[in-house]
């Protein structure tokens, strides 16, 4: 945030989001998480989706492993965001929203990078998760049912019809954060879990992903293929950046490398602001906060 304005510079906001559950949300975001810091950046990260914990279990585990094995491997400065349980709407949001900003807050200016990983459903902490990014990515997987979650479609003539309610919701983030501060969010959509087979499927899904991107004003990510590498590394909280470039005791292997060079064309595509820094020793109200202030 203010890249352009001249004023001290705060965290840059990852979101991740996608209404349709298991579309590779936390994955994704672990592996932008490492792949920032090792970078150099320091990264903060925040796991709203508290009923699963499925980012904060994967920092834990990360811990646990470095711990148990004596890896010198980088961590990120973890948040988890509880959703409110008084079992009254208003006084939820009150204390989604107060356990949020503090959460933000605390990060903003101290962390280079922020990763926020949404859940797979709409509630009141994912809007205002979206409502703060600068750059959203929505991992989703190949299929027309969960592209459905984007847009509909005409099944016969694969024409954009209307958007769904989760690109309304972005839509409406996007109109928010730019009333509150001028930022505009760049949202960039990922096939994820493709088939390593080319099928006729695919190449209808590649067109219909296309005429989505025009009409919702998104970017499109060259995918990332279904590979059991992605799963097998959640239990010692390491991504493809920690196997291949550390001494993580884990068999480097082709499937690993051919992983790599797909979420770095990820990382490539979002085009995140490699030299953004954020003076520690800066504090102010202005940050990412202000967007749901
Ligand atoms: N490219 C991939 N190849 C194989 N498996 C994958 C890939 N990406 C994610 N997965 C697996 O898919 C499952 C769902 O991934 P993940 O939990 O990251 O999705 P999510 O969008 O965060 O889900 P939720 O909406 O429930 O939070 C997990 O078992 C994960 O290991
Ligand atoms: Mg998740």
């Amino acid at each position: 945030m203010n890249e352009s304005s001249g004023l001290p510079q705060t965290a840059h906001v990852i979101v991740l989001g996608n209404e349709k559950g298991g579309s590779g949300k936390s994955t994704t975001a672990m592996h932008l998480i490492v792949a920032l810091l090792k970078w150099g950046k320091s990264v903060g990260s925040i796991d709203i989706d508290s009923r699963q914990q499925s980012l904060t279990r994967y920092v834990e585990n990360r811990k646990n492993w470095a711990e148990q094995h004596e890896l010198l491997i980088p961590h990120p400065n973890h948040r988890t965001v509880a959703l409110g349980s008084e079992g009254h709407l208003r006084k939820d949001e009150d204390g989604e929203f107060a356990a949020f900003a503090d959460a933000v807050g605390t990060l903003e200016h101290t962390c280079d990078f922020l990763v926020i990983d949404s859940p797979g459903s709409d509630n009141y902490l994912s809007r205002l998760g979206h409502s703060m990014a600068d750059t959203l990515v929505t991992p989703v997987n190949d299929s027309f049912l969960d592209l459905d979650v984007l847009g509909n479609v005409c099944p016969e003539t694969l024409q954009f019809q209307r958007p769904s309610q989760y690109s309304e919701m972005v839509s409406q983030s996007r109109k928010r954060r730019f009333s509150v501060d001028g930022g505009e969010i760049d949202w960039v959509v990922l096939r994820n879990r493709l088939s390593p087979l080319s099928s006729r499927n695919a190449k209808r899904i590649e067109k219909f992903v296309r005429e989505l991107s025009h009409h919702l004003d998104f970017r499109i990510a060259p995918g990332v293929s279904e590979r059991v590498v992605f799963r097998e590394l959640f239990p010692q909280g390491l991504t493809l950046f920690d196997v291949i470039e550390d001494e993580s005791g884990n068999d480097v292997t082709m499937s690993h490398l051919a992983a790599q060079v797909e979420v770095r064309a990820l990382l490539d595509t979002l085009r995140l602001p490699r030299s953004h820094t954020v003076s520690a020793s800066f504090h102010s109200g202005a940050g990412p906060s202000a967007a749901i202030r």
